[in-house]
C-alpha cells in the first residue's frame, strides 16, 4: 500500500480548525481507496512567533522538503505586523521549495450561489495557472530618502525566460490533460507592460506553435480578463498569468465560484514538494468558534490527492463535496449561512466524511 508523508501546517486563526476537517476526510478516504497518510506536524504561525520570535527556521524548510506534500490551513495573525508571517512562512515556503505554479480552479459546484447572474456550473468551470515564484513578488526594489518629500519607492517586475517557459509548459500540459476546450488564455498587459508581457507573449506563441499545436491560444489583457470573468466566464478553459495578476484574478475567481468558503489552491513544484491550501485567510475573529467553512480546505485536500496520483480518491472526494453542496444542507457558504443551517465546521467535515464513507 502506498504511504504518503503529509506535512500538516495548521497555521493561524481558523487554519487549524479547517485542517482538522480536511484530515478527517483524508482518514476516511485512506480506508476506502487503499492508501496511507502519515502526518508530520509543523506548528508554525503567529502564536509561535509571538512566543519564541521564530518565524520558520531553516531546519523546518529542510524538513518540509522531505515530505510528499504539505497541507496548509492559513497564515496571518492579528497581533503580528502584516507581512512578517505572510512573507516569512507562506511566501518563503513557496519560494524555497520552488513551488513555481499556483493552480487555482474556479469551479461552481451545484447548489452554490454565485453573484454572477444567469450563470451556473456549466458556465463557471475554469482553472487559473498563476506563476508563483517570481515577477513583482521577488523583483528588486527599495525605498530611498524615506520620510522626506523626495522619497522614492521602487518595486520591479522581473521575469526570466526560464521562469516564463516553465510556467507556460505546465499550463499547456495542464490544458491538454484537462482536455475540456483545449484553450489556453494568456492574461497579460501587452499594451502597457511592453517588456515583461512582450516576453510572455513571444514565449507563449513560440511554445504553443512548436510543442502544443492541438491547444488553441488566446490572449486577454488583465483588465479585460476581470470583465470577462464576470460577464462570460464560460469563455475560459485555462488561464495562465504572472504572479501579481494571478493573485488578483483568483480572488475574483473565488467570488465567482461562490466565495472563499470553497476556493482551494495548490502551490506546485512538479519536480518537488507541493503545498495545498484554502485560499481564504485565517479569519481570526472566528477562531475557536467552530463556524468557519472547511470546504475550501477539504477541496485543497482533494487537489493534493489528485497531485499525489490518488486519482480515484480525488474523484470520490470531488463527488462527495459536490453531492453535499448540491443537497441544499447549507443555504450558502458564509459563517452566517452555516449558523443559520445549524451546521458548524466540524459538522460539515462529518457530513462530507460520511458521504465518502457511504460511497
Ligand atoms: C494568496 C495570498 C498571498 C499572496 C499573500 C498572503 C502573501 O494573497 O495566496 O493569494 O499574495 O500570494
Ligand atoms: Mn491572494
Amino acid at each position: 500500500m502506498k504511504t504518503y508523508k503529509i506535512g500538516i501546517m495548521g497555521g493561524d486563526g481558523t487554519g487549524p480548525e479547517v485542517i482538522r476537517e480536511g484530515v478527517k476526510v483524508l482518514d476516511v478516504l485512506q480506508q476506502k481507496a487503499g492508501f496511507k497518510c502519515e502526518y508530520v506536524d509543523f506548528d508554525f504561525g503567529g502564536d509561535r512567533y509571538i512566543r519564541t520570535g521564530e518565524v520558520l527556521p531553516a531546519s523546518a524548510i529542510d524538513d518540509l522538503r522531505k515530505v510528499d506534500s504539505i497541507y496548509l490551513g492559513a497564515i496571518g495573525h492579528p497581533d503580528v505586523k502584516p507581512g512578517i508571517l505572510e512573507k516569512g512562512i507562506l511566501l518563503r515556503v513557496r519560494f524555497e521549495l520552488d513551488q513555481y505554479i499556483n493552480l487555482r480552479p474556479v469551479k461552481l459546484y451545484p447548489g452554490v450561489w454565485t453573484p454572477v447572474k444567469d450563470k451556473g456550473p456549466d458556465e463557471i468551470d475554469f482553472v487559473v495557472v498563476r506563476e508563483n515564484s517570481a515577477g513583482i513578488y521577488t523583483g528588486g526594489g527599495g525605498i530611498i530618502k524615506k520620510d522626506t518629500p523626495n522619497e522614492v519607492a521602487i518595486q520591479e517586475m522581473v521575469y526570466t525566460r526560464f521562469e516564463v517557459d516553465r510556467c507556460l509548459k505546465y499550463a499547456f500540459e495542464y490544458t491538454q490533460k484537462r482536455n475540456k476546450r483545449n484553450t489556453l488564455t494568456l492574461c497579460g498587459k501587452t499594451n502597457v507592460l511592453t517588456y515583461v508581457f512582450d516576453l510572455w507573449e513571444r514565449a507563449f506563441h513560440a511554445m504553443g506553435e512548436k510543442d502544443f499545436p492541438g491547444i488553441k491560444r488566446d490572449y486577454a489583457h488583465i483588465d479585460a480578463t476581470t470583465m470577462w470573468m464576470v460577464k462570460n466566464p464560460e469563455w475560459f478553459d485555462v488561464i495562465v498569468t504572472g504572479n501579481m495578476f494571478g493573485d488578483i484574478i483568483t480572488d475574483l475567481g473565488a467570488m465567482v465560484q461562490g466565495g472563499m468558503g470553497v476556493a482551494a489552491g495548490g502551490n506546485i513544484n512538479p519536480e518537488g514538494t507541493s503545498m495545498f491550501e484554502p485560499i481564504g485567510g485565517s479569519a481570526p475573529k472566528y477562531t475557536g468558534q467552530n463556524v468557519i467553512n472547511p470546504i475550501a480546505c477539504i477541496a485543497a485536500g482533494q487537489m493534493m490527492l489528485d497531485h499525489l496520483g490518488e486519482t480515484k480518491a480525488a474523484a470520490m472526494l470531488d463527488q462527495a463535496i459536490s453531492d453535499f453542496l448540491g443537497s441544499g444542507t447549507l443555504p450558502g457558504l458564509s459563517v452566517s449561512d452555516i449558523k443559520k443551517a445549524g451546521m458548524s465546521t466540524s459538522k460539515i467535515g462529518d457530513a462530507i466524511a460520511q458521504r465518502v464513507q457511504d460511497m
